[in-house]
């Protein structure tokens, strides 16, 4: 946001706060207040972790300087919360977006059929705000029995900017490749899933075999090996994790979608 920007959304603050005063008249509605204070939040209370803004420390997560991390600090619960359910999430996948279709308009195709996008699914086609919300935004430690529980509803709604990129990919006959560390009795509920939110196409959905020892990062590298060993091009990947890019071979450019609630590695 512009000093303008900022200026004008704290006089707008200002003048509500006046209004309650009694000094004017003004109609208040939900609706415009509350994406003020979605906006405001992270201005009057970032919450602080071990002496660091909660807005640096998502920086340092982004940015892959914060690695290995369990929970999101306790007094930053607050601050991914509004970061998540407020505009920011969305304006931050929307750029991640229209850079790669940018570069996908940029690419000369040889529309062969072997060209391959990769895709993770948690955090990437779909989103698990419903069930984060219920869980302190990554403040509480990660429970793989109830998460799984609803991972097996199918509900998860998807994620509007990666479903643009889905599409677009299709249109163009690039084919997507689900690949996820989900376990593979998941299978049937995460298929289900990305039906259901107008995910359809795929020419691959990969998920963790039961026997897999290793990281995510080995799994989702090993997998798109046999991509790459089968003749296919992986023109592109996509992920909210960096073990869904990094690694090699991870494909010939990554996208890395914000996720401030959880770290795999
Ligand atoms: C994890 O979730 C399950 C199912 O909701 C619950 O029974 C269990 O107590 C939880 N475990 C922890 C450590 O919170």
């Amino acid at each position: 946001m512009t000093m303008a920007g900022t200026t004008t959304l704290l006089l707008v603050a200002a003048a509500l706060l006046a209004a309650s005063c009694g000094a004017w008249e003004v109609t208040v509605d939900d609706a415009v207040v509350a994406p003020l204070i979605h906006a405001l939040r992270p201005l009057l209370g970032s919450g602080r972790h071990a002496g660091v803004a909660c807005d640096s420390w998502r920086l340092g997560v982004e940015a892959y300087n914060v690695r290995d991390w369990k929970t999101v600090p306790a007094s930053c619960e607050g601050y991914v919360g509004h970061y998540m359910l407020g505009s920011h999430y969305r304006r931050d996948s929307k750029v991640v977006v229209d850079q790669a279709i940018a570069y996908v308009d940029s690419l000369k195709l040889a529309g062969n059929g072997k060209e391959v996008w990769v895709f993770d699914v948690d955090e990437t086609t779909v989103s698990n705000l419903p069930y984060y919300s219920r869980h302190g935004f990554g403040a509480t430690p990660f429970n793989v029995t109830s998460f799984n529980a609803y991972a097996q509803e199918g509900s998860a709604p998807a994620l509007p900017e990666t479903k643009r990129l889905y599409n677009k990919l299709l249109s163009v006959g690039i084919k997507p490749v689900i690949l996820t560390g989900r376990a593979e009795y998941l299978r049937a509920s995460t298929a289900t899933n990305l039906g259901r939110q107008g995910y359809a196409g795929w020419m691959n959905l990969l998920l963790k075999a039961p026997g897999f020892k290793g990281s995510s990062l080995a799994f989702k590298s090993s997998e798109r090996q046999k991509l790459q060993d089968a003749g296919y091009i992986i023109v592109g990947n996509i992920g909210d994790q960096w073990s869904d890019i990094l690694g090699a071979p991870e494909g010939a450019r990554t996208f890395k979608l914000p996720d401030p609630m959880y770290y795999i590695g």
